[in-house]
């Protein structure tokens, strides 16, 4: 098997980590940007800024940019600022790097999110029929995308990956959920009637390796074929951590709940409702498509 250089710009966090450890157990090589480098493999870099980082890009195949302030936290104006500024810059600073090597990677995954659709209950949104939205989060996905999309690369394929709620061990949403019901408060949010569309961490590093594979390009939904809802997401959650009850949360509770923990309501309020057309058009096999398996995959060990 061919052995590949990978550059994950935000690659400290929890998908950067997912993604260094599935491919790093492939044998490839794996270097990290960030504004903190601790270990041999990790570069510095500024986020917004050409520097000595660029260097790596000339030995890398695979560039994957994960950059990006969490959006769990309150949309303050200076966090809104945050949340866009450290995507759109680092996209237009990997976009210039890129254009200035010699020997630029062969494939460009920058990330973008389900959340750039419309919240729905009924319709399926894919790439080709999906509604995009107009909100905070919506607009920041389509600022993402279109800061993409403007740059030019003749010898670099490009896809966006539009990444739904990924369900792993050691980070994101699963994390405070697993702790709400452990306390005794994992019951339905709000009327639960709404889409959860969502990923295992597993599917979603196949998924990249998939697409880098088959030498694809273009907007892909990476998430499972099979939305749930909130409901069915809090109760196969108590299932699988052995919790008897959940105090169901209502709007209100959610809302003021948000504000006393530093985070948004609307993270749990809305309906995602979005399939992974494009890979499974393609050929791609997912190993978790059911909610129950995934979660108890995940809370197990
Ligand atoms: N987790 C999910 O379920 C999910 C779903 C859809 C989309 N996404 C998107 O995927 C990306 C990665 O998600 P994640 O869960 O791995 O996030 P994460 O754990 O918060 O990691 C994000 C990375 O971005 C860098 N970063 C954070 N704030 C920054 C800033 N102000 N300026 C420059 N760099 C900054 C950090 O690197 P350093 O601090 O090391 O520089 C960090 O490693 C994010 O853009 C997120 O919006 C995530």
């Amino acid at each position: 098997m061919k052995t590949n250089t990978i550059t994950i710009a935000g690659g400290s966090g929890f998908l950067g980590q997912v993604l260094e450890n599935y491919f790093k157990e492939q044998g490839h090589t794996i270097y990290i940007l960030t504004r903190n480098p601790k270990r041999d493999n990790d570069m510095y870099w500024n986020a917004k800024d050409l520097d000595n980082w660029t260097t790596i890009l000339n030995k890398t195949d695979i560039l994957i940019n994960l950059t990006g302030k969490s959006v769990d936290c309150r949309y303050t104006e200076a966090n809104k600022k945050l949340i866009h500024d450290s995507r759109i810059n680092s996209t237009l600073i990997l976009g210039k790097a890129v254009n200035n090597c010699n020997n630029p990677p062969k494939i460009w995954l920058n990330m973008s999110t389900s959340t750039i659709y419309e919240d729905s209950y009924n319709k399926e949104m894919t790439e080709t029929n999906g509604d995009i939205g107009d909100d905070f989060s919506m607009n920041i996905a389509k600022s993402w995308e279109i800061a993409f999309n403007n740059i030019e690369t003749t010898k670099t394929k490009k896809v966006i990956l539009r990444t739904s709620i990924v369900l792993g061990k050691n980070g994101g949403a699963l994390v405070p959920l697993k702790r709400l019901t452990q306390f005794g408060l994992g019951g339905k949010q709000w009327h639960g009637k709404q889409k959860v569309s969502w990923i295992h961490e597993l599917d979603f590093a196949k998924a990249i390796d998939f697409i880098v594979t088959q030498n694809l390009e273009g907007t892909f939904n990476i998430v499972s074929p099979k939305p749930t809802t909130n409901i069915h997401l809090m109760k196969a959650l108590r299932k699988a951590l052995n919790v008897p009850f959940g105090i169901p949360q209502t709007k209100w509770l959610l809302k003021l709940g948000a504000r006393v923990i530093g985070t948004e309501s609307e993270l749990v309020l809305k309906s995602r409702n979005v399939l992974p057309e494009n890979l499974i058009n393609n050929g791609f096999k997912f190993t978790y498509t059911n909610i129950d398996n995934a979660l108890s995959s995940l809370v197990k060990s």
